[in-house]
């Protein structure tokens, strides 16, 4: 593994309360294997990502939990560690690539200030670098004096993705690369992701709220629904034999990116709100399943070898399944 997290808190302090953003999250990257986190909007992917980042904003507050990074155990407290790591060891692309790059400034220029302030490398050699940089990611090099307003969402995306790569970091996190782009500049960006993750043996911690996007493009997936990591394991097995019925769900309500689907499925309700989570299992108040004993929160186990799932129905998950695929389990009276 080249990250793990076992138990990590995050949260937010607001005028209303603390939210619980990310609240005893647990989840493990392999090696040179690119893996998903999903789940929907406002179940604290971002809040993780930034987490491990040590680039938190101001309000948030690491609350517990143990990060371990290629070998090391960082305190999940000690925000300075995990800032020491930034770009050499873990390099990060924002939700939006606007984000990474200043629009002051011309890209490769950016690109050079990178390699040259935190990388340490001689002027000419990141002219250099930046050169190759943009071959790896697929923009022309000329483009290297360009702002980013006059690059494309797709290249400035790519740009983003070269600034991540500028340091031969270990492992990058990527949060949302191609949610706002189109299907046909989503599929090239992420067919991009792959080749040079394969070529240059990375590890990524892919975020994203659409699983099909998972499905395309990783290796691993962990699920996530308020705060918590509630299934993970192979990306293959995880989303073709759900045992959590939160990912049945998921699964059900996006179109796929390589084939056309018939009708989708929404999950109904929405997420609980994180400054007074519900005490038992997260999904019940929305899971078609929910029994008396999820008022227990349900912990992540392993139901098979490398797969962990958090739901006391884990084990009639086959059952579950084939309820899971008719629209009318998911409809409520
Ligand atoms: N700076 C902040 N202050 C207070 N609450 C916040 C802050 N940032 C996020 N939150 C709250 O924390 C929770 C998790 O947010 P987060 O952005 O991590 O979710 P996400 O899964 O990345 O969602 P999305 O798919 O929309 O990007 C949400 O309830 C959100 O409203
Ligand atoms: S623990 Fe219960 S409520 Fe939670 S997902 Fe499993 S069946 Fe549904
Ligand atoms: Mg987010």
């Amino acid at each position: 593994m080249i990250l793990t997290i076992e138990d990590l808190k995050v949260h937010y302090r607001s005028r209303r309360g603390a939210v619980q953003a990310v609240d005893g999250a647990d989840l493990s990257v392999p090696k040179g294997q690119i893996m998903g986190l999903v789940g929907e909007s406002g179940c604290g992917k971002t809040t993780l990502a930034r987490a491990i980042m040590g680039v938190l904003p101001r309000n948030g507050l690491l609350a517990g939990g143990k990060i371990h990074f290629d070998g090391r155990e960082l305190r999940a407290r000690d925000e300075s560690a995990l800032r020491a790591l930034r770009w050499r060891d873990i390099s990060f692309i924002p939700q939006s690539a606007m984000n990474s790059l200043d629009p002051v400034y011309r890209v490769g220029d950016q690109l050079k200030e990178v390699l040259v302030q935190r990388g340490g490398y001689a002027r000419e050699r990141a002219t250099e670098r930046s050169v190759e940089l943009f071959g790896l990611v697929g923009l022309d090099p000329a483009r290297l004096r360009d702002y980013p307003h006059q690059f494309s969402g797709g290249m400035r995306q790519r740009a983003a993705i070269a600034l991540a790569l500028a340091l031969d970091p270990k492992l990058i996190i990527a949060d949302e690369p191609v949610t706002a782009l189109d299907v046909i500049v989503q599929r090239q960006i992420l067919d991009t992701l792959k080749e040079l993750q394969r070529q240059l043996r990375l590890s990524v911690l892919l975020v994203t709220h659409d699983i099909s996007v998972v499905a395309y493009v990783c290796d691993q997936v962990a699920v996530m629904y308020a705060g918590r990591v509630v299934e993970s394991g192979p990306a293959q097995v995880v989303l073709t034999r759900p045992f959590h019925p939160y990912t049945m769900g998921l699964y059900n309500a996006f179109p796929d990116l390589e084939r056309a689907t018939g009708e989708l499925t929404p999950i109904e309700g929405s997420p609980p709100d994180l400054r007074t989570p519900p005490e038992g299992c997260r999904f019940e108040a929305r899971c078609p399943f929910a029994v008396s004993d999820c008022g227990k929160a349900p912990a992540l186990e392993e139901i098979e070898q490398g797969h962990q799932v958090a739901c006391w129905r884990a084990g009639e998950a086959v059952q579950l399944r084939e309820q899971a695929a008719e629209v009318s389990t998911w409809q409520r009276s």
